[in-house]
């Protein structure tokens, strides 16, 4: 018997051979795989995973009467993620107790309850884990959207890491946002009280142009030494570019001492290259994860409290 642990990884959406990809270069064995669930043996934290059922377990049925009886008995609040047996996984579903619903209004925490995830694997087992890698359920976090104010969808990527991280700018701090137009992070990070250097080869929405403490300039965001920039807090990047040359430039900020915190997509072109995934993932301190909007790419995410304490 493998001594590794029984692990549920759900595929972020479209995303199944890049999990089962990087699943097999660290050397997790997957043992089934239903739709987006993958069921393997071994714990690893994938970026492709949009959550990880940490402590599953099968649990014969012998009715849906006893389904819904040995989940209530485990915790409250559970979140049905079906993929076969759909009639008899809702008939279960409907006996629990509601779990919230309403999508999150930016600047509200992350649900701190416990959520467990479950399914109904054959017709009379469960598939059960109370604990989970994401407070969300399914791993996604579902916004009160602002369809006004910010000039593009990206905004949700910088709530959904700020939310996560439970951290994000203040205000007076400064800021960098490579490739910024057309200036949804520029809005996030200015609505936030910080100061933004916003930088794109495009111009950005003049409404975010105008706001308090948004300075735009046209260029490369390539182009600034981080030895001569001087210090900022936060290091965006949301830049159309080779992921290898982001690593380059995100790790000569590090060796600088010119930035403090990091919040960069790497935009994957093509069949993804795992080594440059991983080897953003390898500086001391780093978070690699597929945000719920995130689409071909994933955000790395670096903050000087954690590089210190890894280093
Ligand atoms: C996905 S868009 C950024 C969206 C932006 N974060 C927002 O919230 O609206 C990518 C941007 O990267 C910019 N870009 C690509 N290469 C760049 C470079 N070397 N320097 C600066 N901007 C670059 C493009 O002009 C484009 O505006």
């Amino acid at each position: 018997m493998s001594s590794k642990p029984l692990i549920v990884y759900l595929a972020a959406r479209g995303f199944e051979q890049d999990l089962l990809d990087e699943l097999r270069l660290h050397n997790v064995r997957v043992l089934e795989v239903k739709e987006r669930l993958v069921l393997a043996e071994g714990l690893f934290h994938s970026a492709w995973a949009q959550n990880i059922w940490l402590e599953p377990f099968f649990q014969p049925i012998t009715s849906v009467g006893n389904a819904v009886r040995t989940l209530k008995s485990i915790q409250r609040n559970w979140k049905l993620h079906a993929v076969d047996f759909h009639r008899r996984a809702a008939l279960i579903e409907q006996q629990l107790p509601p779990v919230k619903a309403k999508p999150l209004v930016f600047g509200e925490s992350a649900p701190t309850s416990p959520l467990g995830s479950w399914t109904l694997w054959d017709h009379d087992t469960l598939l059960v884990s109370a604990t989970c890698s994401s407070a969300f359920p399914d791993g996604e976090v579902r916004f009160e959207e602002d369809k006004v104010n910010p000039p593009s969808r990206a905004y949700l990527k910088l709530w959904e890491t700020f939310t996560l991280l439970g951290d994000g700018p203040k205000s007076g701090e400064l800021c960098l946002d490579l490739g910024s137009a057309p200036g949804g992070w520029t809005w996030v990070i200015a609505s936030l009280g910080a100061s933004v250097f916003s930088i794109d080869k495009s111009p950005i929405d003049p409404r975010v142009a105008a706001m308090k403490g948004v300075d735009h300039c046209l260029g490369s965001g390539f182009g600034l030494e981080p030895q001569t920039a001087g210090h900022v807090d936060w290091l965006f990047s949301d830049m159309a570019c080779y992921p290898e040359r982001l690593l380059g430039t995100v790790k000569a900020w590090i060796e600088a001492d010119a930035a403090e915190n990091f919040v960069c997509t790497l935009k994957l072109q093509g069949s993804t290259d795992h080594a440059v995934v991983q080897a953003f993932r390898e500086i001391p301190g780093s978070q690699v994860m597929h945000l719920s909007c995130n689409k071909h790419e994933l955000t790395w995410v670096n903050l000087g409290k954690m590089r210190r304490r890894a280093a």
